[in-house]
This record gives structure tokens, sequence and C-alpha cells, in this order.
């Protein structure tokens, strides 16, 4: 037994110490062989280790619905006295699909806001399809302060949180008006890419340099309980380094990734842009405009208009002309969706009313949900909320002329916040 031990060890010795030279062998082998492949690997590898590291580099930009048909979240907004213009708007606008927020601002009366709470509270078909809200905490908003762009961003959280699956926000006052009807802008959406944003923007933001960068504003809303104007700081600041800055109409149609995007803030940018702007005079006008064109993943999103007929004086004055009758035509020639501003019961919105809406008696616009002849409803009110059938008319028509006009003009591509 004891002899045979080392013969028996010899036995499996060799053969180990043959298998584990070969495979060192193999082993340097695929290395060497692999190693050409990997050069190129290694090189990339280098070059992004070169690059800042930032803890997320790329923005995670939310999805788009792939409802065929969008829906749109809507602000409308008003101070004293704009209560009853509110009602006529948010009516021309309804339809079952969207959502609405509409708010009166501090200096309304208690009065005329419970007024306009009641108005909600009990239309009907407000209360059995629950799209429409009111802002009951309402804000004090400064006119050119930057409390316009907080109480904006007050009702977007809103909608964002209550609203459901919408597509769109867009931003109105109560001296807003449709000039087509929701069934004509729904249809005319449901054919562009739900990325989309439109905000007339520019970088030329010429005498605002001077007239709004470099002035320090301070807005008492930000801090008091009661209205009064912004006031100026003797001291005045330089033009941003750190990011560019844009101008442009206050008026706009955002979507549904970029609201997100600019109410959590996951990137810093959209709350550093909002603390710079609460010293800016006339903030709602470069604020979105700002942190779009600065933010990389949705620059290329903008789409150069604000889809609204609003006329101005020439020299143009702090405020747009009010629209009347005279320029009911060219309203229509715009083939923009809204125009502004309107006064109080003003004579050409009953003319929109019948020519351009075809409103019922109570004020609301039919379409393929509501039975213009014997003022009924179509659907069931649950089929109704989720309802894609429309009934586009020539408003349609008109809106799909400016929408494809923007899109496909030939620097389209090139133009994204130039
Ligand atoms: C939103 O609506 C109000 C009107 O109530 C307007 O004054 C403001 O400039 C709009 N735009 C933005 C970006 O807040
Ligand atoms: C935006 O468009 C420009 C020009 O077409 C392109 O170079 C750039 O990569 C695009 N950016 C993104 C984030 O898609
Ligand atoms: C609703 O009826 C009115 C008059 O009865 C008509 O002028 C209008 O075009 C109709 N609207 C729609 C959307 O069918
Ligand atoms: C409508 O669609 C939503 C999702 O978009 C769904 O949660 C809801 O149940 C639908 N309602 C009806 C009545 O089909």
């Amino acid at each position: 037994m004891e002899t045979n031990k080392p013969q028996k060890k010899n036995k499996w010795f060799l053969p180990l110490v043959f298998s584990l030279l070969l495979s060192t062998l193999l082993m340097f082998i695929s290395i060497f062989i692999s190693s050409s492949s990997n050069s190129q690997l290694y090189h990339t590898h280098v070059k992004s280790e070169l690059l800042p590291r930032f803890v997320e580099s790329k923005l995670k930009v939310s999805a788009t619905s792939s409802d065929p048909v969008p829906r749109i979240a809507y602000l409308i907004s008003g101070s004293m006295g704009d209560g009853e213009s509110l009602k006529r708007t948010l009516k021309a606008l309804y339809h079952p699909r969207n959502q609405y927020a509409v708010h009166l601002d501090l200096e309304a009366s208690a009065e005329e806001r419970l007024d306009l709470a009641n108005f909600v509270r009990n239309e009907p078909l407000f209360v059995k399809l629950g799209n429409v809200r009111m802002v009951v905490r309402a804000n004090l908003v400064t006119y050119r302060g930057p409390t316009m762009v907080t109480n904006t961003l007050h009702a977007a959280a809103i909608l964002l949180k209550e609203g459901g699956e919408w597509d769109w926000f867009i931003n109105l006052s109560a001296s807003d008006y449709p000039l087509v009807t929701q069934d004509d802008l729904l249809h005319t959406l449901s054919a562009i890419p739900r990325n989309l944003n439109f905000i007339e923007h520019t970088s030329d933001i010429g005498w605002k340099e001077y007239q709004r960068a470099k002035p320090v504003i301070i807005d008492p809303g930000l801090y008091s309980l009661r209205k009064s104007d912004v006031f100026w700081a003797s001291e005045k600041r330089s033009v941003p380094t750190a990011y560019r800055l844009y101008t442009g109409s206050a008026w706009m149609m955002l979507s549904r990734p970029f609201v997100d995007y600019f109410l959590w803030g996951w990137d810093n940018l959209p709350r550093i842009v909002l603390m710079y702007y609460a010293n800016f005079l006339s903030s709602p006008e470069g604020y979105f405009h700002t942190v779009i064109c600065n933010a990389e993943e949705f620059r290329n999103t903008t789409v150069n208009h604000d889809l609204h007929f609003i006329s101005w004086d020439n020299p143009p004055k702090q405020h747009p002309h009010f629209l009347t009758v005279d320029d009911y035509q060219k309203m229509v020639d715009s083939n923009a969706p809204f125009a502004r501003k309107f006064g109080r019961n003003e004579p050409v919105l009953d003319k929109i009313d019948s020519e351009l809406l075809g409103c019922n008696a109570d004020g609301f616009v039919p379409g393929r949900w509501f039975n213009n002849k014997t003022n009924s409803n179509l659907f069931p009110y649950d089929a109704m909320k989720n309802s894609t059938k429309l009934k586009p008319g020539p408003g349609a028509e008109r809106l799909k002329r400016l929408i494809n006009g923007l899109l496909s003009a030939k620097d389209f591509h090139a133009n994204h916040c130039s």
C-alpha cells in the first residue's frame, strides 16, 4: 500500500501541470486577441473620464401619452370684475375631455369669488364630469410682477396633481376668447407630436436688456397682504452669464413633459431661473422662454408662435389694443385659435359666438359630444370623458393651415431658440 502512493501521485501530477500550462497559454492568447478589439472601448472610456461628471448628465424626459386624441389643461384667470367674462370664456372653451382651473385673484371681492365658486359647483355639466375646479386659495397677483408666474405655476401644479392624463397646458385670461371650437382644436392637435411647445421667443432681447434685465424690481405681492405696484431697487445688475436670456409672448401652449420638468425641477435650472426672475419686470414674458431654451432636452421642441391673435398699436404701447368688430376679419385670417384682448361684453364676441363657434343659447359650444339641435348630450357622461369622436368644422382647416405652415417652414429645425 505505502509503496504504491508515490506512484499514484506521479500519475496525476504530470497531467495537472500540463493542463495548467495549457490553460495559461490559452488565457494569454485570448487576452492578446481581444486586446486589439478592446482598445477602442478603452479609448472611449478614457475620453468620458475627461468630461465633467454630473450625477445626472442626461435628463430623463417624461413620456407623452398615446391616446389618439389629446387632452388640454386650461388655466383661465382674472381679477376684480372679471367674473362674468371668465364664465363666458370657460363655457366657450369647454369640452368633456379637457381639464380646467379657474382663478380670480385676491383683488376680486370675496362675493365675486364666491359667485364663481358657486357657478363651478352648480353647473350640472361640470358636476357630472368633474373637470372644472376653482383655485380656492386665491393668489395676490401683481401686474408685471413675478406673482403672475407663481400663479401660473400654482395652477399647473394643481392640474398636474388632479387633472389626470392631459397633454398640453394653456394659460389664458378672462379677456381671451377662442376662435375655433374645442373639437377643431383637439382634432388638429391629434395629428402633431405631443412634445411640441408653442412658445413665441427670441434671444434678441434688444431694449429689454436695459429696461428689463438690468433693473432690479421687488414685487410686494410676494410678502404683503395688500396689493401694491412693484418698486425698483437703486442698484442695477449685470446680464446673466450662466444662461442666456430669452424673451417673447406671455401666452403659450406647453407640453406635459415640459410642465413636468419645470414643476418638479429635478434639474435645478427651472428653480434657479425662477429665483432670478423674482426681480425681473414682466417675468411671464421671459421665464418659460429662458428655461426651455437653456434646457438642451427641450429647446428642439419649441415652435415659435403663441397661438394668439393680438393686435399691438404702432408703436406698441404697454397693452395691446382692445379688439372690436373692425378686427374680426383679421382675427379669422390669422388662423389663430385664440384672440385677445376683449372688453367685457364686447359685441364682436357675439359675432364670434354665432359665426365661428355656433354657440348655444347657454354659451356652450356644440361638438360631437353635444347635440346642437335638441341641446342635449349625445353620450352618457362617463363615455363623454373618454370619447375620441370629434366633429371638426372650418376652424380645424384654418388651424391646420397655421400649424402646418409653422412645422413645415424650411428653417423650422434650424431656428429653435435663435
Ligand atoms: C398667464 O395668464 C395671465 C393672465 O391672467 C397673464 O397675465 C400671464 O402673463 C400669463 N402667462 C404666464 C406665462 O404666466
Ligand atoms: C437639436 O437639434 C440640433 C440641430 O438639428 C441638433 O444638433 C441637436 O443634437 C438636437 N438636440 C437634441 C437634444 O435632440
Ligand atoms: C349649431 O346650430 C347653429 C344654428 O342652429 C348653427 O349655425 C351652427 O353651425 C351649429 N353648430 C354646430 C357645431 O353644428
Ligand atoms: C377613461 O380613461 C381613463 C384612463 O385614460 C380610465 O381610467 C377610465 O376608466 C376611463 N373611463 C371610462 C368610462 O372608460
